[in-house]
């Protein structure tokens, strides 16, 4: 069973795709952090992350990077979605996340065009989302938790910067498959979000956990 789960920055993707892949038992895999290590190996090379030669030469990253606590920042999350929006990015990225899809077994990704590009033939696809407003207090909240000193203005200003270029971007843009479900967690506590994703896959896969 694959499982895509697409959404902007900040919307609470990832928490639903670690539960659903707890609940199924299933890997799950951060696509996420695959554009961080770009936008940070392009940042550790001195190179311009709106270059695309700069960018495409970072895509030999090693993988003892995806560990790298770095790639949790603010600030790489901000080189990532600038390494983006070159094709040859996303091209360099494409099958590892199309194998991982493929696995035997299934696999759970969570993403911006998992739905729509590395796993059209998912099984279940969600499209997390909340308001902009909110996705920014939960992330000042967390910063603040995590010591960060920072303005919810400015969170919520970068929430729309990223979201303007992850939706503005001409391949493979941050799109609500059609037959995706929209989970708008803007009112809803984490359980409830979990608990209605969890609904919709046992709906849509009849027979699994
Ligand atoms: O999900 P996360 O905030 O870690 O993603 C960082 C950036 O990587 C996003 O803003 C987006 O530009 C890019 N990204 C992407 N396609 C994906 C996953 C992430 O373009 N499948």
């Amino acid at each position: 069973m694959i499982i895509a789960v697409d959404g902007p920055t900040a919307s609470g993707k990832g928490t639903i795709a670690r539960a659903l892949a707890a609940h199924f038992g299933l890997p799950v895999l951060d696509t996420g952090l695959l554009y961080r290590a770009v936008g940070y190996q392009t940042q550790l090379d001195h190179g311009d992350p709106d270059d695309a030669a700069d960018a495409l030469a970072a895509c030999d990253f090693p993988d003892s990077l995806l560990d790298d606590p770095a790639l949790r920042y603010e600030s790489t999350g901000g080189l990532a979605s600038r390494v983006s929006v070159h094709p040859g990015v996303r091209a360099a990225l494409f099958q590892r996340q199309v194998d991982f899809a493929n696995q035997p077994g299934g696999a759970v990704l969570d993403g911006r065009d998992i739905g729509t590009v590395i796993a059209p033939h998912a099984d279940a696809k969600l499209f997390v989302t909340a308001t902009p407003e909110e996705r920014a207090r939960r992330r000042h909240a967390e910063m603040l938790g995590r010591g960060v000193d920072v303005t919810y203005e400015a969170v919520l200003a970068d929430i729309h910067a990223r979201d303007a270029r992850d939706i503005g971007r001409a391949d493979a843009p941050l799109l609500r498959a059609a037959d995706a479900m929209l989970l708008d967690n803007t009112a809803l506590d984490r359980e409830a979000a979990v608990a209605a994703a969890i609904a919709f896959v046992k709906g849509k896969v009849r027979g699994c956990g």
